[in-house]
């Protein structure tokens, strides 16, 4: 089957999906009949383009590698002036991959795109952490009355599978609890003071160096950006109503490297700890520094890795570790979404 899909931001995530359709195209054709044509791309910073008889994807990534805005596409065009909104309604697309910027606190603008796409019955795939960690029920409520999927692999831990593992990996389990590494930039900046002897503000601009951080690190190092996805696998996966304002939180910048060294000494390590869990009909989340003793799975990771446990009634303890973060690897959780309502719609 053929889809006409619509990026709705093209960043980093956007342009990793791109790579991915164009590397991978063939490929995907022939494993799952699966193929995509790209009918527009809107993005506030570099402007839109559209057209229902399919864009040149190669042609996109070298405007956009060169630094260009999209209406390099076709110079010879006047530049289309639309809002994102606008181009929802208008590009006849099947699929939308929302991949715009992350606002925690509010969910804006990602969330109006969402909901104006769902209403339209086009199914959405996003990677976008505010629509899912706000809304996420009422979007899926919306998606379900329109006969749309809304899927969001990428909000958490990148392609790492979490949703996909835990909609076709536990059959007949329940999850009880869930408790990981869900912030990149933290866990590195732990992992360089324990074994490089960096104080932390030397690990923190490191992190932000290697593009690890958020633009603004404070959601990365106060816990912010850990909270939003905990809420949304409070949500998802434990089937909770958990708000972002009732998860107690605090962020690793109370952390010494006096603190890591005497950890160490004791055969313990300290990691950013994302925790939720079921009690009767009620879903806790909370996140906050712990220290683990070096037996624990979670204690083992390091660096930018992200990881989870989750606790199955039927088979115990299940730990997964991958990357959280990354241009092809948030692409890739993208791709899966859409593999995954192409098997859904056949
Ligand atoms: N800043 C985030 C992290 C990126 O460090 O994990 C992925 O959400």
């Amino acid at each position: 089957m053929k889809y006409k899909l619509a990026l709705i931001g093209c960043g980093t995530v956007g342009q990793g999906l791109l790579e991915i359709l164009t590397d991978k195209g063939e490929a995907m054709k022939e494993a799952y009949g699966f193929e995509v044509k790209v009918v527009a791309v809107a993005d506030k910073l570099k402007g839109t383009i559209m057209s229902p008889s399919g864009l040149n994807i190669r042609k996109i990534l070298t405007v956009l590698a060169a630094g260009k805005p999209l209406s390099a596409y076709d110079p010879g065009k006047k530049p289309l002036a639309m809002d994102p909104l606008e181009v929802i309604g208008a590009c006849g697309a099947d699929m939308i991959a929302e991949l715009t910027y992350t606002n925690i606190k509010t969910g804006e603008p990602a969330t109006s795109y969402i909901k104006k796409a769902l209403s339209l019955g086009i199914h959405v795939a996003t990677s976008n952490k505010g629509p899912a960690a706000l809304h996420y029920h009422e979007l899926r409520a919306l998606a379900e009355k329109h006969g749309a999927f809304f899927r969001i692999e990428g909000t958490v831990m990148s392609g790492t599978p979490v949703f996909t593992l835990a909609e076709n990996g536990f059959p007949g389990n329940e999850a009880r609890e869930i408790k990981g590494i869900l912030n990149g930039t933290t866990n590195f900046i732990l992992s360089k003071m324990e074994m490089d002897g960096m104080d932390y503000p030397e690990a923190l601009a490191l992190a932000q160096k290697l593009g690890y951080a958020e633009a603004d690190p404070t959601a990365d190092v106060e816990g912010f950006d850990a909270l939003a996805k905990l809420v949304i696998l409070s949500n998802v996966i434990l089937g909770g109503r958990v708000k972002t304002s009732q998860v107690k939180r605090e962020g690793i910048t109370g952390i010494t490297k006096a603190m890591v060294d005497e950890a160490k000494q004791a055969g313990f390590r300290y990691k950013l700890i994302a925790e939720t869990k079921r009690v009767g009909s009620k879903v806790t989340a909370a996140v906050g520094p712990q220290k683990l003793p070096l037996s624990d799975p979670l204690a083992g990771v390091m660096g930018a890795q992200n990881a989870l446990t989750f606790d199955l009634d039927l088979l115990g303890k299940v730990t997964i570790q991958g990357p959280g973060a990354g241009k092809l690897q948030t692409g890739a959780a993208i791709l899966q979404d859409l593999l995954a309502m192409h098997r859904d719609l056949r």
